[in-house]
């Protein structure tokens, strides 16, 4: 075998109910996580025993790691330890999942790095197995693995899958520049701090389910909430305006996308995402809108 090739998706949080900070610094979460059809293409290509090489292409590539601090990188690494891996490869990454947007862009290139791997060493660990190395190399990486629609709790890891009807229309506001997750969460920390607020233990949202099992675009959207939106806000408030003109032209919600800066807007059906896309372009206030559609499967080996 020369090369492996797989392809993986983008996240959006239906819900990111964050709880109070733990004792490792992690926050306990509900995470409703969606996959949508926003790709990103690892390929693995062997390499001498102890050379993991990587290079990126695509949009935002100048802003991702091309050394041993990528996430792909290191999920590799982590693999090479199970018992009599061969250790080395070459990864190619191609970038179409924005970097630093919030989608779990790094996450995911590690899970299909997981996946390559795994098949070009040889190896052919279960999906439990990769999905246990996933949650080392970091919180949303095994949902990564996993894809579809599920809720995800402790750091959004230990995941249920979900029923969802779909397919349900997206538009996807991506910005200029990202924002640090760990930087987000810290700036949640101190908001909630400064209001004296008493953060509750996060629950699942019923009537969020509910309308993913019945397809039902309104009540979902009606439904969307992010813990995290006030701290992305507060670092990045520009995106308010993004928001808002989603809202005017016709989504059925809009939150920003995990820890942001993208923007996320559901609409009633595929020529509303048209049609939002083009307005949200043309009322600058975005670097670029892009439709996708979930849920759609994770980590997949093309070949
Ligand atoms: O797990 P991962 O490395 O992707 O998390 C990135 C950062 O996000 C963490 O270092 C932490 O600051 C923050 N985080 C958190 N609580 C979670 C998940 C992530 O505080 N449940």
């Amino acid at each position: 075998m020369t090369t492996v090739t797989v392809r993986v998706p983008a996240k959006v949080n239906l819900q990111l109910a964050v709880g109070p900070v733990r004792d490792d610094g992690y926050h306990d979460l509900v995470n409703i996580f969606h996959a949508v059809s926003l790709f990103d293409e690892v390929t693995a290509e062997p390499a001498a025993d102890g050379v993991f090489g990587v290079a990126v292409t695509g949009t935002g590539a100048e802003h991702v790691p091309d050394d041993q601090d990528n996430l792909a990188v290191r999920a590799a690494k982590e693999l090479a330890k199970a018992p009599g891996a061969p250790s080395g490869v070459r990864l190619a990454i191609r970038k179409a999942i924005p970097v630093a947007g919030g989608m779990a862009g790094g996450s995911a290139d590690a899970a299909a790095a997981l996946v390559a791997c795994d098949r070009l060493w040889g190896i052919g660990m279960s999906r439990d197995g990769l999905a246990e190395i996933a949650a080392r190399v970091g919180s949303d990486v095994p949902f990564a693995l996993l894809g579809g629609t599920a809720v995800g709790t402790g750091r959004g890891e230990r995941l249920t899958p979900a029923v969802a009807a779909g397919p349900f229309h997206w538009v996807f506001a991506l910005a200029d520049g990202g924002l640090s997750t760990a930087a987000v969460y810290a700036e949640c920390d101190r908001l909630r701090a400064a209001h004296e607020e008493v953060v509750a233990w996060p629950q699942v949202d019923e009537a969020l389910m509910a309308a993913l099992r019945s397809g039902d675009a309104v009540a979902l959207g009606g439904r969307l909430t992010n813990d995290l939106q006030p701290a992305a806000l507060a670092l990045r408030p520009s995106l308010d305006r993004t928001l808002t003109a989603g809202r005017e032209h016709g989504a059925l919600g809009s939150l920003v996308s995990g820890s942001g800066p993208t923007c996320a807007f559901l609409a009633a059906d595929a020529e509303n995402a048209d049609d939002l896309a083009v307005a949200l372009r043309d009322a600058g206030v975005c670097r670029e809108a892009v439709r996708a559609e979930g849920p759609v499967p994770g980590a997949t080996l093309l070949g």
